[in-house]
């Protein structure tokens, strides 16, 4: 048993935690729309529209904030005038960059809108700025938020929709030093302050404009932006880090030793100083924290799926990536002065998915769970937490426990991660700055190569956690390999 002291000093605000930070990510990739989210209107599958019930459910219990759509690297390919109207007549294309199917279009703007309002979460938009066009750009966001008489307005209307939609969030490009152009930081920035221009705020609309930020730690993207974008052209910029641990070779999503474990651990880490480093380029431009920092794909990214189509980027779910997601929100609660709205790859799915489907049948991962156990952050203030915390030894590079702490009018919410296979934290967490009368906590914890399937949903479960207050000091043990939420009142 290692002892772990934890201080929290409600006193010391961080920021105010986006609920959008609890955000998620929806690309036209493999069965993430398709035989995921969306199964059709004639579907034996229970469904809303076409979109799956017990999804719906799923996402609104674990309070979704934010999707995004349409990706991803297919956002750079879709031209969104081919998933509106008559379905039957709607334009087939093929999925160029993932496993190379036809995509059929049913599922479009109206669907998309559709389901974020099934879900109760905001749209974010992602634009083609890589094989688009201003003009194209444009005209879908008339035809999504313009109440004036126009053509487009009408063919809105003409598809079913009266009023506008309200869009916030509008990714101009995705990764377009990548897949969306393949750009030097200076063409993009000047690129983008082309399209920006044409993002018009539509009938009171308010549009949040993000760009393309870095990949990973290209600090210098960071810095061309910040250097040629300012807070009247740009509300965010948008980074994008995978946590890899063996790159390219790619790990299974299951099988893996003791040590890949620990090196994953680390890898997710690494999100901490990479929001640090990128933060103090931001700051030297942005002192007042005006644009945001978005972290608009992140999780684990393991080898497909034994027998499953490479191009469909499935992979199962244990609770080694339970502790990554525990890892990397605690990193963004920490940040939340800056970071702004985070979407976990995938939704449903694809990559570090938090549900999963076969036919009828669908679970919950042990990431949607930790989903769980972090809504309670959502528009708290997040707090000044100290844990004495060294790195766990034998070289694992990475401390063994991850924390967060946040406020607000009634209650203290601490999420924490206790990292180790083997040892078991007795934590002791002494609190400041507010009245701690009482407390209940939930935990996830399984051995680590543990997962939920389609004979097994509920394998990793969350469960209730003992823990005790006194004298303004919270003390509860977690065992190794879990993750625990824990309310104080
Ligand atoms: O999430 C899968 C892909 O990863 C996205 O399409 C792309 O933006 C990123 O490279």
């Amino acid at each position: 048993m290692k002892k772990i002291s934890i201080v929290i000093n409600a006193d010391d605000r961080l920021g105010h935690i986006s609920p959008e930070i609890y955000g998620h990510f929806s690309e036209h990739l493999g069965r993430c729309i398709y035989n995921g989210i969306y199964v059709g209107e004639n579907s034996p599958i229970p469904n809303t529209d076409g979109i799956r019930n017990d999804i719906i459910e799923a996402f609104r219990n674990i309070k979704a904030p934010v999707f995004r759509w349409p990706g991803g690297c297919f956002a750079e390919e879709y031209h969104w005038q081919d998933g509106i109207g008559e379905k039957a007549l709607r334009r087939k294309i093929v999925n160029t960059n993932w496993g190379g199917v036809t995509e059929d279009n049913s599922f479009g703007t109206h669907e998309f809108m559709r389901f974020c309002e099934l879900v109760g979460c905001k749209p974010y938009i992602n634009v083609n700025v890589g094989s688009g066009s201003v003009r194209e750009m444009s005209e879908w966001i008339e035809y999504m938020t313009s109440d004036a008489e126009s053509p487009l307005t009408e063919q809105r209307k003409k598809n079913g929709r009266a009023e506008p939609w309200k869009l916030e969030y509008l990714g101009v490009g995705n990764e377009n030093w990548g897949c969306g152009g393949n750009m030097r930081p200076e063409y993009y920035a000047d690129v983008y302050k082309r399209y920006q221009t044409f993002c018009h705020n539509y009938s009171g609309n308010r549009l949040y404009r993000i760009a393309c930020g870095p990949s990973s730690a290209d600090y210098n993207w960071t810095e061309v932006m910040m250097k040629n974008l300012d807070s009247n052209n740009v509300d965010a910029i948008d980074l994008h880090y995978y946590t890899m641990p063996v790159w390219p070779e790619m790990d299974s999503a299951t099988d893996f030793d003791d040590e890949l474990y620990y090196k994953t651990i680390a890898a997710a880490n690494f999100s901490d100083e990479l929001i640090t480093r990128h933060s103090e380029i931001m700051n030297r431009y942005d002192p007042e924290k005006k644009i945001g920092l978005v972290i608009g794909e992140w999780g684990c990214w393991h080898k497909v799926e034994e027998g499953t189509n490479p191009g469909f980027l499935y992979q199962q779910n244990t609770m080694r990536d339970a502790i990554v997601a525990a890892i990397e929100l605690n990193v963004f609660n920490r940040h939340s002065d800056r970071v702004v709205m985070a979407n976990l790859a995938q939704a449903v799915n694809v990559l570090q998915s938090v549900i999963l489907t076969e036919d009828d049948k669908m679970i919950k991962t042990p990431t949607y769970h930790v989903f769980d156990l972090f809504k309670t952050h959502q528009n708290n203030e997040a707090v000044y937490c100290y844990t004495q915390n060294e790195n766990m030894s034998e070289g694992k590079n990475a401390p063994m426990i991850s924390v967060s702490a946040s406020v607000n009018e009634k209650s203290m919410t601490v999420t924490a991660a206790n990292c180790s296979l083997t040892e078991e934290a007795a934590v002791e967490c002494s609190i400041f700055g507010f009245k701690a009368s009482s407390v209940s906590c939930r935990i996830l914890t399984n051995e680590a190569h543990s997962y939920n399937d389609f004979d097994c949903p509920d394998r990793v479960s969350i469960t209730e956690h003992t823990a005790v207050i006194k004298d303004n000091v919270l003390k509860l043990n977690i065992p190794p390999c879990a993750v625990v939420e824990c309310v104080v009142d």
